[in-house]
């Protein structure tokens, strides 16, 4: 497949929209790979070609038929749309349209049409003229950024050019608002999320169309309305009353505030203190029920302090270096509620705008549906353990029926949720202990073996890079992006170590226990250290992360 990509921004490589036109050759690139079929891509950018205006005079009409009396690149230009199979325009909205010079090229086809008038059926409006070459088969990608917040009603007049151009359905448009996002580091989390969505669309255009799935991903919208517009009048540069400008920091405050996502709210306004360590500036962000506002004299009470260099907190908002891998490093330190950070990213998070749809992607085909991720869930390794804990200790022989039950009904769960190796491991060595303690294994040993497998499979655990416990936890915490975070990590290798030595402690105790009077409420017994070490479970996750945040 031969393709020839028209970058139409003055900025060339710089430009915003070319970031969405790599992004889908990247896609449709994939997409050749796995077919094996051959792609050939060249690019045209219009800041670096020789194209003057049509001169009006059809002399590429009646006196060299074909051929413009302008010696300029637009030949080349002629040439290589004649060559592609798919051209893809790639440009910005300026003033509703397109930018001048790619007007001007646009104009400068007309030696490739015939000067006779035909009605074409699919193309629209009245009249047109035949194309000079034969240009069945061809398709065309028409990619375009806008800087308004959405694409919606801002493009009818680029719409208006392609549709008489290809015909309405003639050709495939991503048209994008918020356009200027892509270049701002600060919110690149989201717009490389939608520039994955416009991986996704070249590949499957290049299989066929985009997905109506992708398609959905594509209108929405980066961020909502007011926070893309309040972020973006104040990108400018804020001009105080007095036409003094405001400090770096302080801008930077106000911006982060911007994305401030009021769905978060969680019933009680909150002030999130920034002081910059490394220019003695400090700024409070109230975050409340309809709006965040920024206080710059510093006199409400902060639930929630951050102390850090401005460069190190620029450098975490551009996605240069992780927040939590420098909070381990204590690059910053955080005082006071520790919560605002672990749901950091739920009040000022990447995916914003999610919910209104108004951008605009246009053509041709249809597509599929949406699977949901499957969570994790550790009742299902525990439902072996407990059922045999229990039920073995009741009655020998019907609580081990009981109790291989459950484990072999354990896979039923996975239609609801995902497997871990521990459920997994869990299932098959409770099976394996009720069966011993069926056939009539002494009780005395094979309990204390079970408790000793519980806490070695806890402890080995620990030599990996996830220990079992984040494995469930990350649910609660922005789901396997979670295991990339090495505090939640580090604190979830504790508690697992923790909980391991329990295990591997409680064998020796219950067996000894197992040759006095006391048999009978072993599982009693063996219930109340689990459960204090429960509560200090649900403690520790909280109280460590705050710790090492205040730089203790
Ligand atoms: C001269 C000019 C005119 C523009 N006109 C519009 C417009 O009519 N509507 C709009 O939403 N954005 C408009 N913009 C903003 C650009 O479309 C937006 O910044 C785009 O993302 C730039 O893309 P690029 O980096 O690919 O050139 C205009 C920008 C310039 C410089």
């Amino acid at each position: 497949m031969k393709i020839l990509v028209i970058n139409g921004s003055p900025k060339g490589n710089k430009s915003n929209t070319y970031q969405l036109t790599t992004a889908f050759l990247a896609g449709m690139r994939e997409g050749a790979q796995e077919t094996e079929e051959k792609m050939e891509v060249e690019e045209l950018q219009i800041n670096r070609l020789d194209i003057h205006p049509c001169l009006g005079c059809f002399s590429c009409w009646n006196k060299t038929p074909g051929t413009c009396c302008i010696q300029d690149d637009m030949g080349e230009v002629i040439g290589k749309l004649l060559w592609a199979d798919v051209t893809i325009w790639s440009f910005p909205l300026y003033y509703y349209t397109v930018p001048g010079a790619l007007k001007n090229l646009i104009d400068r086809q007309l030696p490739m049409v015939l000067p006779f008038m035909v009605e074409n059926e699919t193309q629209t409006g009245n009249g047109s003229h035949p194309s000079r070459y034969d240009m069945s088969g061809k398709r065309t990608v028409v990619i375009s950024t806008c800087g308004f917040y959405t694409a919606e009603g801002n493009y009818d007049g680029v719409y208006s050019l392609f549709d008489h151009e290809y015909g309405r359905d003639g050709y495939t448009a991503i048209f994008c608002g918020q356009g200027e996002l892509f270049r701002v580091p600060e919110v690149s989390q989201r717009t490389k999320e939608y520039l994955n969505h416009v991986k996704t669309a070249g590949k499957e255009y290049f299989a066929g169309g985009i997905l109506s799935e992708t398609r959905d991903r594509l209108e929405e919208l980066l961020y909502p309305k007011e926070i893309f517009e309040t972020w973006a009048d104040m990108s400018w540069g804020i001009e105080k009353p007095d036409g003094e400008k405001e400090s770096d920091a302080l801008l930077f405050t106000r911006q982060m505030a911007a994305l401030y996502r009021k769905e978060s709210f969680r019933g009680k306004e909150q002030v999130l203190e920034m002081y910059y360590t490394d220019i003695d500036e400090c700024y409070q962000i109230v975050m409340g029920s309809e709006e965040s506002h920024v206080v710059t004299d510093g006199s409400l009470t902060a639930t929630t302090r951050i102390e850090t260099p401005l460069s190190v907190w620029r450098s975490i908002a551009a996605g240069e270096i992780r927040g939590d891998e420098a909070l381990l490093k204590q690059l910053y330190r955080v005082k006071g509620d520790f919560q605002l950070m672990l749901d950091w990213d739920d009040y000022f998070g990447g995916a914003g705008g999610g919910t209104e749809r108004e951008s605009v992607c246009r053509q041709e085909s249809g597509g599929k549906m949406h699977v949901p991720t499957k969570e994790t869930n550790m009742n299902i390794m525990l439902i072996p353990w407990m059922a045999f804990w229990i039920f073995v200790g009741i009655n020998r022989e019907i609580g081990s029926l009981v109790s291989i039950g459950a484990c072999v009904l354990v896979p039923l769960f996975y239609y609801q949720h995902k497997k871990t190796v521990y459920d997994v491991v869990s299932a098959a060595l409770a099976a394996g202990f009720s069966m011993a303690a069926l056939l009539g294994a002494d009780e005395r040993i094979v309990l204390p073996l079970s408790y000793l497998s519980f806490g070695m499979m806890w402890t080995v655990s620990c030599f990996n890079k996830i220990p079992l416990t984040a494995h469930y936890s990350m649910n609660a915490y922005h789901g396997e992006d979670a295991l990339r975070n090495p505090l939640f990590v580090k604190t979830n290798w504790i508690l697992t170590l923790l909980w391991g030595i329990l295990y591997l402690l409680t064998p020796v105790w219950t067996w000894f226990l197992m040759g006095t009077g006391v048999k009978s409420y072993i599982g009693a017994i063996n219930s109340v250290l689990p459960i204090l070490m429960g509560i200090f479970t649900v403690w520790f996750q909280k109280w460590y992360p705050a710790k090492v945040a205040r730089g203790e």
